[in-house]
């Protein structure tokens, strides 16, 4: 089972990942419509892709933008749970030995302690994000069983990986969960809403195309929209 997990299904699930990670990629922008978006993109290169860099940056800054401000608590949560879950993943130090082992490169690794906290404030803030959606109905009314999935999938490989790394009970079998849970994650991200990994820019830089051209960027300028 360990040599299945750590061999054939991660190389599978990294191709699933990252060739349907491209697909949709592709997806995304040739199916922006022709006269609404595209056209002013390619008119006006320099602001869109001013306005592109702000809108994405400013959503990566905590508190960065005015939306964040507004729900002090929610982006709190956010932050704490997507510093874990961006970080631990490419940082940890057992993940770059897998990954130089499998792919022969690795990537800067965080020391144990930093490893411990981030998870641990990962899960803290998973768990305010799934309070959330319990508590405010503005939130629970939009919420349906995908998105308790994708909560279910985010919140698998950091526990399972504590249990591993806390060595609680049987070790081998705590590992491979997570190993299991973790490639879940890659198989899913191109088919739910984890695909927001990778469109979480894209569609970032459409709006702030979007704000530095039509909306705001050309205003008071003769250019009809
Ligand atoms: C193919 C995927 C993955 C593999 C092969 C893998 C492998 C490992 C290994 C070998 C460990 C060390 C266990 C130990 O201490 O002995 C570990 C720990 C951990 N992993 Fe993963 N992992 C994967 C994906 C993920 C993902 C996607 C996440 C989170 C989103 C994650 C979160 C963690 C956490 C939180 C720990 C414990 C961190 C700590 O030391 O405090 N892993 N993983
Ligand atoms: C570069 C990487 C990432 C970016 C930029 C990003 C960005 C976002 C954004 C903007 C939201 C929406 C917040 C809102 O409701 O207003 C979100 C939600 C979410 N993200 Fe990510 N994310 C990233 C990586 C990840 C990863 C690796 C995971 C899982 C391991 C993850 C799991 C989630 C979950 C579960 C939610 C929904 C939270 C809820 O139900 O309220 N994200 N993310």
């Amino acid at each position: 089972m360990h040599a299945f997990l750590t061999g054939p299904l991660f190389y599978i699930s990294l191709a699933v990942c990252l060739g349907g990670m491209i697909f949709r990629f592709y997806k995304y922008f040739t199916g922006l419509s022709w006269q609404l978006d595209r056209v002013a993109y390619k008119e006006y290169p320099m602001m869109g892709l001013k306005g592109a860099w702000r809108s994405i940056y400013k959503w990566l800054i905590p508190y960065g933008t005015y939306g964040w401000r507004q729900q002090p608590v929610m982006a709190a949560a956010f932050f704490a749970f997507h510093i874990g879950a961006v970080c631990i993943p490419l940082f940890l130090a057992g993940h770059n030995v897998f990954l130089k082992e499998k792919l022969g490169f690795s990537l800067p690794m965080l020391g144990a302690c930093a490893a411990d906290i981030i998870s641990w404030l990962a899960i803290a803030g998973l768990c305010v994000l799934v309070l959330r959606r319990l508590v405010l109905p503005e939130v629970r009314i939009l919420t349906d069983r995908k998105d308790w999935g994708v909560l279910l999938l985010s919140f698998l490989p950091f526990a399972t990986g504590l249990l591993a790394r806390y060595q609680v009970g049987d070790y081998g079998l705590w590992l491979n969960l997570h190993i299991l849970s973790g490639e879940l994650v890659l198989l899913a991200i191109p088919f739910t809403k984890l695909s927001h990994v990778f469109l979480f820019f894209a569609s970032r830089a459409q709006l702030g195309m979007d704000f530095g051209i039509k909306r705001g960027g050309l205003k008071g300028t003769p250019m009809a929209w």
